[in-house]
């Protein structure tokens, strides 16, 4: 064989590759051709051996990620799935249960469900066409579709992760193979929901490599307020009553500074507020666990802790460190703990059953203080570096004792003008006024769910926008409730506002709500609607958003009213 010709005509090449490679191992060296033919056998050796990444394995294992949210949580945590899943070399894709057909399941062999649970017991309202779709008797069948659920919700609520239960059972009916075990998430859902995750990605493909750890980044929104600073030590420059001294439902309008924040919000958008409990309430907490003057602890409790929520998970946990046979029977008893819950706080749990406690148990046992949320009653446009609220009180009685709601308590009974309020914005993409602004506006709203309405007022003025606007309102008395009466009197004036129509509930026999305005003018509606008008809902998620959906519903039909939802020409904001 000649130097110049050491690749055979026969050799698996091309013949212009046979041609090069000849001509490059005709210079090269007895050294250079020793050390290329050592070199590719390693390679190819190398090759073999290696185990195939994970990424190649998993290449066409694809996993739906289908998420149902009100206020953004599950869609946070979706898209943090998501990363980890994509990470892990699954094809991963996001829904909105809300943009989704039911029947999209059927194409899905993986899908994780994140779901989280309104109203009382509802699912998040863009989601309901989805969700009633799966529920029907026409639903598509899931044979072989694999699935787990991961259910958000809050366990003061009675119905606790409803909606993820219901659709855990659901998915099973219809054919669906659960390959993990549903986890149903309080309000710290960070560790229970990346536990989820690292589960169900497991049982879908290989594991993750050794000590690597899932960072569920759920502060991660689309929304404006992604890359604004945590929480704002925001000063209250403003603060006094909406309703006269004489109203039932006393509420309050306050002004915080947002100077130095730089914190921007949209109309529509909410505030989250971080409380203060009573501290007379805390001292109540500690006396009855034995902890009486810990002034450390009763700090905690004002500030950190969730001091009046009691859930079955409060009175398991209290049961297991006590060992009081009495409330280990009640922990265990389904029937008699749902007696003892109706209307009950944590401290008749602890005054029932006194057990002297540590103070990091009695720190360990309670839960993190929520924020509460409160939407937003201005424009920027119009305020500047500030934000301005209306917040309802909540007290009432129940076994026996008054209650004072935490967040609405603080701000009716001890905030003072200078005092602050550690705050962030909550984005509401869902609750915006349309992009035209020449597009027709429906607002119905009662108590303080005008909040909303009076920063899309203020935007609109302050734009000029010329588009059609109606507001319902309903609240109790003309002459104690019409919160923000002189303003929207001027709005009427001047035009922003179209048209108002009042529903005060008992300024006459018999009661009127805004679902009656609703009913008597749906002439008036179907027109607005005839020319593209976005409805809005606000307030009270419990009768009034039940009766006025099914007011739109008669009028309109159901699936005219869930075309609307899906056109996002529908749109609440209800609590
Ligand atoms: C997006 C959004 C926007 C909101 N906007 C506003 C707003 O603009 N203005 C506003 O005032 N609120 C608004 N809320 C409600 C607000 O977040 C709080 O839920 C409300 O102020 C009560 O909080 P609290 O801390 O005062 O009461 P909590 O301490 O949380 O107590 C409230 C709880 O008390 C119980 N309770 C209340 N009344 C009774 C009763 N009669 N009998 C028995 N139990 C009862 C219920 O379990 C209730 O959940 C909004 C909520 C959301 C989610
Ligand atoms: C007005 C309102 C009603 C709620 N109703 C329930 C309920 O009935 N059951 C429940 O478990 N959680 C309930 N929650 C708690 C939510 O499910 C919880 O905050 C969840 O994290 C929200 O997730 P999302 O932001 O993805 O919608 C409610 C919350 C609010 C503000």
């Amino acid at each position: 064989m000649s130097r110049s010709a050491i690749l055979p005509r026969s050799a698996p090449f091309a013949a212009e590759d046979i041609a090069g490679l000849n001509a490059i191992f005709a210079r090269a060296t007895g050294d250079q051709r020793a050390w290329l033919a050592g070199f590719l056998a390693g390679v190819d050796a190398a090759q073999r051996e290696a185990p195939a990444p994970a990424s190649a394995s998993l290449a066409r294992t694809k996993l739906t990620i289908l998420y149902a949210t009100e206020s953004g949580h599950t869609e946070a945590l979706a898209h943090a799935a998501q990363r980890e899943a994509a990470r892990r070399g699954f094809a991963a894709r996001v829904l909105d249960m809300a943009d989704t057909p039911a029947i999209a399941l059927r194409e899905a062999a993986n899908v994780m469900v994140i779901a989280s649970t309104w109203g009382e017991g509802e699912p998040p309202q863009r989601a309901a066409p989805f969700i009633r779709a799966l529920q029907a008797e026409d639903a598509p069948r899931l044979d072989g579709v694999r699935f787990a659920v991961l259910a958000l919700g809050d366990s003061a609520y009675p119905q606790y992760c409803a909606v993820g239960k219901r659709l855990d059972a659901r998915l099973e009916a219809l054919g669906g193979i659960r390959v993990a075990e549903r986890i149903d998430c309080d309000l710290d859902y960070e560790a229970p929901a990346a536990s989820f995750i690292e589960r169900v990605l497991a049982a879908l493909g290989p594991p993750a490599d050794a000590g690597s750890v899932i960072h569920v980044d759920f502060h991660r929104t689309d929304g404006a307020a992604a890359g604004q600073p945590e929480r704002f030590a925001a000063p209250v420059a403003v603060r006094h009553p909406l309703s006269s001294s004489r109203s039932d439902r006393e509420t309050w309008h306050l002004e915080l500074d947002l100077t130095g924040s730089g914190l921007a919000y949209e109309p529509g958008d909410a505030l989250g507020l971080l409380p203060r409990n009573d501290p007379a309430l805390a001292e109540s907490v500690l006396a009855a666990t034995g902890l009486a003057g810990d002034d450390a602890a009763r700090d905690a409790l004002v500030r950190e802790r969730d001091i009046s929520t009691l859930s079955a998970k409060l009175i398991a946990d209290y049961a297991a460190i006590s060992g009081d046979e009495r409330v280990l029977a009640l922990a265990a008893d389904e029937t008699a703990r749902t007696d003892f819950l109706a209307g009950r706080h944590a401290i008749d749990l602890f005054e029932a059953f006194p057990f002297r406690l540590t103070a990091p148990q009695l720190l360990r046992l309670l839960r993190k203080l929520p924020v509460r949320h409160y939407s937003i009653a201005s424009s920027q446009k119009v305020v500047g570096e500030a934000a301005h609220l209306a917040i309802a009180k909540v007290a009432y009685r129940s076994a026996g004792r008054p209650r004072t709601g935490v967040a609405s308590g603080l701000v009716a009974e001890r905030l003072a003008v200078g005092d602050t309020l550690p705050i962030q914005v909550k984005p509401n993409p869902h609750f915006r006024l349309p992009a035209d602004p020449r597009a027709p506006i429906v607002m119905i709203g009662a108590g303080t769910g005008i909040a909303p309405y009076r920063a899309f007022l203020q935007e609109r003025e302050s734009i000029g926008a010329l588009g059609k606007s109606w507001l319902i309102f309903g609240h109790r008395r003309f002459t104690h409730d019409f919160l923000y009466q002189l303003d929207l009197q001027g709005w009427l004036k001047s035009g922003v506002l179209g048209e108002i129509d009042l529903a005060f509930s008992r300024d006459q026999p018999e009661k009127r709500y805004v679902q009656h305005v609703l009913w008597d003018r749906r002439d008036a509606l179907r027109g607005l609607l005839a020319e593209g008008a976005t409805l809005y809902l606000c307030g009270d998620a419990g009768s009034m958003a039940r009766e006025v959906d099914a007011t739109l519903v008669r009028i309109l039909g159901q699936p005219a009213v869930d075309a609307l939802i899906t056109a996002g020409r529908y749109r609440k904001d209800v609590y």
